[in-house]
């Protein structure tokens, strides 16, 4: 099969202009557009996702250099349904090395576009593969090793909805895209005093930006004309940890999480989020109400005086939800929303553990040549991850989902009850997750576990592993 034509690089480079307005002068927070797609002969979905450079109109007038997919900055939803093969046609038009990595996606090591997978400055690349998962809110980005920090913050990020095969594959939830179904990614971002995004301002776990930007839009409102929205909240940031909650102090409804629905929706009074994590809310309005949502000072189990370190200590606006004076309503939430099976440790053929400290895995730091791990294709292990030290960290395996068999001996907590691929590991409290190897990766395009911390992954706090149709 061969590839996409390729095509002239495209001439002038996007610019996205400052965000329009609310009566009140506020910024509306935008949908991202749904990307578009066309059917092969072969009946393959082909999605088109070219990385440009341009620029974005954070601050009136100021046109800050950044990146995105399709535009200027941030990337478009791609959205399928389960047992449909998708093509996506990546062209690199950077004037750098990049890949593109298909975030929670279960599918071979060939199309998961880790750092092996480096399409060059000017190259394409056209992973294809069987979308074989439930429902769920995974998102792209670029992983090239030592860079993906740098990538990510200038704006390299998009959501991928997986939806059931029929149909948008959850009756009762609020679904219809862009009215009701939102996807929000969160990235916090500090400007420099000339308007570039500030990369050099680190702590111990990279850039903490000063404002929470919410689909690339900081302060902003989102207009509501339904009594329940659903948000798909993405933790797109390079490290910052969110507690995701009403600002009057409401519970949120969680009905989903990284790999997917919940058995039931739970009412919770916040969501914490690590980078790389995902949670679908249901938050009902009354016409005419306006609800903050903000980032309360998240739980990390962090010795005190390491908070300010974190970025953890104060609440951060994240956006304002503005209902309509006059709202549609919206069905009851169903009592169950998926079947999520219980989490049986006895399934599980092996057990292995991750000690993660600085910049190491296991003591080791990344070598692009060394396997750390060879799994057989469709086992279930138990893998124990632990931070040594006094430092959080969040815990990604690539081509998998797993479940959170108990965080520090206790059982899990709802958030962490569903279906996961990335988990927040909390200073010296051991984590066991079960995990399943049902898709493979030979050496050639290893499946990574990481830091999801960006700027830890670059560091370092990578290994990777093959799993094996052979043994
Ligand atoms: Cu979201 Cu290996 O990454
Ligand atoms: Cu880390």
């Amino acid at each position: 099969r061969g590839g996409p034509t390729p095509r002239a690089t495209s001439s002038t480079p996007p610019r996205r202009p400052a965000p329009a307005l609310a009566d009140d002068g506020i910024p509306l927070v935008p949908t991202p557009p749904l990307a578009p797609s066309t059917i092969d002969p072969d009946g393959v979905r082909v999605f088109r996702l070219r990385a440009r450079a341009g620029t974005t109109e954070f601050r009136p007038g100021v046109a800050t250099p950044t990146c995105g997919y399709e535009g200027a900055y941030l990337g478009p939803t791609l959205r399928a349904r389960r047992g449909e093969t998708v093509r996506v046609e990546v062209v690199n038009e950077l004037l750098q090395d990049t890949t593109l990595h298909w975030h929670g996606m279960e599918l071979p090591g060939a199309a998961d576009g880790g750092p092996h997978a480096l399409i060059p400055s000017g190259g394409s690349s056209w992973p294809t593969w069987t979308v074989a998962q439930p429902a769920a809110t995974l998102w792209y980005h670029p992983h090239p090793h030592g860079a993906t920090t740098a990538q990510v913050l200038r704006g390299l990020a998009g959501a991928f909805l997986v939806d059931d095969p029929d149909g948008r594959g959850s009756p009762g939830l609020p679904d219809e895209y862009g009215v009701d179904d939102v996807p929000l990614l969160l990235q916090d971002q500090r400007l420099t005093a000339d308007g570039r995004i500030d990369e050099e301002t680190r702590t111990a776990i990279g850039p903490l930006g000063d404002v929470v930007l919410v689909n690339g839009v900081a302060g902003g409102c989102l207009p509501v004309t339904t009594t329940r929205v659903r948000l798909r909240v993405v933790n797109a940031s390079p490290a910052r940890v969110y507690a995701l909650a009403a600002a009057d102090g409401r519970d949120l409804v969680l009905v989903g999480t990284d790999g997917g629905l919940l058995a039931a929706p739970v009412p919770v009074r916040s969501v914490r989020l690590s980078p790389g994590e995902r949670a679908e809310v249901v938050v009902a309005l009354t016409p005419g109400e306006r609800l903050g949502l903000v980032s309360l000072p998240p739980d990390l189990g962090l010795l005190p005086q390491l908070a300010g370190t974190y970025g953890a200590a104060g609440t951060l606006p994240l956006l304002e939800l503005r209902a309509a004076a006059e709202l549609r309503p919206s069905p009851d939430l169903p009592a169950t929303t998926a079947v999520v099976p219980p989490a049986d440790a006895a399934s599980a053929g092996g057990e292995r553990r991750f000690e993660l400290s600085a910049g190491r895995i296991n003591g080791r730091t990344p070598d692009p040549g060394r396997i750390d791990l060879r799994v057989p294709l469709g086992a279930t292990e138990v893998w124990t991850v632990t931070s040594a030290h006094e430092q959080p960290h969040s815990f990604h395996p690539h081509g998998v989902r797993f479940r959170v068999l108990s965080v520090g001996g206790a059982a899990p907590p709802p958030e962490l009850a569903g279906w996961k691929d990335t988990v927040y590991v909390p200073p010296r409290t051991p984590l066991r997750l079960l995990v399943r190897f049902d898709q493979p990766a030979d050496e050639r395009t290893p499946f990574m576990y990481h830091c999801h911390v960006l700027w830890h992954e670059d560091q370092g706090m990578m290994g990777q592993f093959v799993v094996d149709p052979e043994t």
